[in-house]
């Protein structure tokens, strides 16, 4: 089946061909971080924008790189939530038009979804049930990925996500935006011990995050440091602060498989491409005789292959949609969970 897809939830336009889930044909991608670079993050109308103006070149050339015809198509799908309203809106405009003017189905993919289906794509062998850690720019959430259309959500962050303060911590060093991929080549070269910063844990919920007190030590560190005119060892902040996210993130995924009898785990999203949480994660796995998948960076970020791959088994469920299908700024994964869209 071969499945034509398209991403626009953020500030990437991307759009895919996917063959039966995991054979991707092409995937192409329209990063916009140099127009919002300029403001420090993303411009929801600027993201609006960009996406109407390069949607269409996209789509004619993920049609082209994967060397087949419109009328090879058999579905078209598009994450329809959550993310900026305006984007999604561009994605799903787009795909109803192509589905009615092609006349194959519709189908719907929720964004987080998509990310652990980066996994199938990585790793044809990766079947669930499995531990899934979801760490983008938007979402930090332990799912519980019993079947590839039911998905339980464990635990979350209770305020930011760890990509958002990534970001955050980046900005206040200087180090542009989207400032995860800068925090972490500059960590490389720092010593993760020289600062003490807070790793919180909520009570009664052991699965459950917390980032922001974090993103305040951090900022408070660098001011304090300016308003006395001293020198801060800007590679040791960076080490520090990544080692600790990695203390957050780490231990609650580990004691979550275990407790839950997973053999599997796996981390996706745009944070899944740190070199420091990447390599904790594998040892911490090994220590625990648990599997571990993390998919290559290129498909931890947004892309429209794994919103093609997820939707493969969205069709398989029958979860397909008709021309009423709004975008939905916000949506619980969990209330997705066995409902028809
Ligand atoms: O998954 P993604 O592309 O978009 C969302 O769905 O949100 O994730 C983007 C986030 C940004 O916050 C970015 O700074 C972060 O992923 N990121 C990283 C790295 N590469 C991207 N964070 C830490 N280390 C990286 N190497």
């Amino acid at each position: 089946m071969v499945i034509f897809a398209l991403e626009s939830s953020c500030d990437e336009t991307a759009v895919a061909v996917v063959r039966d889930g995991c054979e991707v044909l092409s995937s192409e991608l329209f990063s916009q971080a140099d127009m919002h670079a300029l403001y420090g993050g993303v411009v929801p109308e600027i993201a609006s924008r960009n996406h109407v103006s390069a949607i269409g070149k996209l789509c004619d050339l993920a049609l082209s790189k994967a060397g087949i015809k419109k009328t090879d198509i058999d579905a078209v799908a598009v994450t329809y939530a959550p993310g900026l309203i305006g984007a999604l809106l561009v994605g799903v405009n787009y795909a109803k038009g192509l589905a009615l003017a092609l006349d194959v189905p519709l189908i719907p993919v929720h964004h987080i979804k998509g990310h652990i289906a980066a996994n199938y794509i990585a790793f044809p062998e990766l079947t669930p049930p499995f531990l899934c850690l979801v760490v983008s720019g938007g979402n930090s959430l332990i799912a519980d990925v019993k079947g590839y259309t039911d998905i339980d959500i464990i635990g979350r962050s209770r305020d930011d996500a760890a990509g958002e303060c990534f970001d955050k911590a980046a900005r206040i060093l200087g180090l542009g935006y989207p400032g995860g991929p800068a925090l972490d080549k500059l960590a490389q070269g720092g010593d993760d011990s020289l600062f003490d910063l807070p790793c919180p844990v909520i009570e009664n919920a052991p699965y459950d995050m917390s980032f922001s007190g974090l993103k305040t030590a951090f900022v408070n560190i660098v001011h304090n440091k300016e308003q006395k005119g001293e020198s801060l060892d800007t590679a040791s902040l960076a080490a520090s602060f990544t080692r600790t996210v990695s203390d957050i993130l780490v231990p609650r995924v580990i004691a979550a498989a275990l407790k839950l009898g997973h053999d599997k785990i796996s981390v996706a999203g745009g944070v899944a491409a740190n070199s420091r949480i990447r390599s904790d994660f594998i040892k911490a796995a090994r220590a625990n005789n648990l599997s571990i998948f993390i998919p290559p960076p290129g498909l931890c970020g947004d892309n429209a292959a794994m919103i093609g791959s997820q939707a493969y088994y969205e069709f398989k469920a029958g979860n397909t949609a008709d021309m009423n299908l709004d975008a939905k700024a916000s949506m619980d994964l969990s209330s997705l969970c066995g409902e028809q869209i």
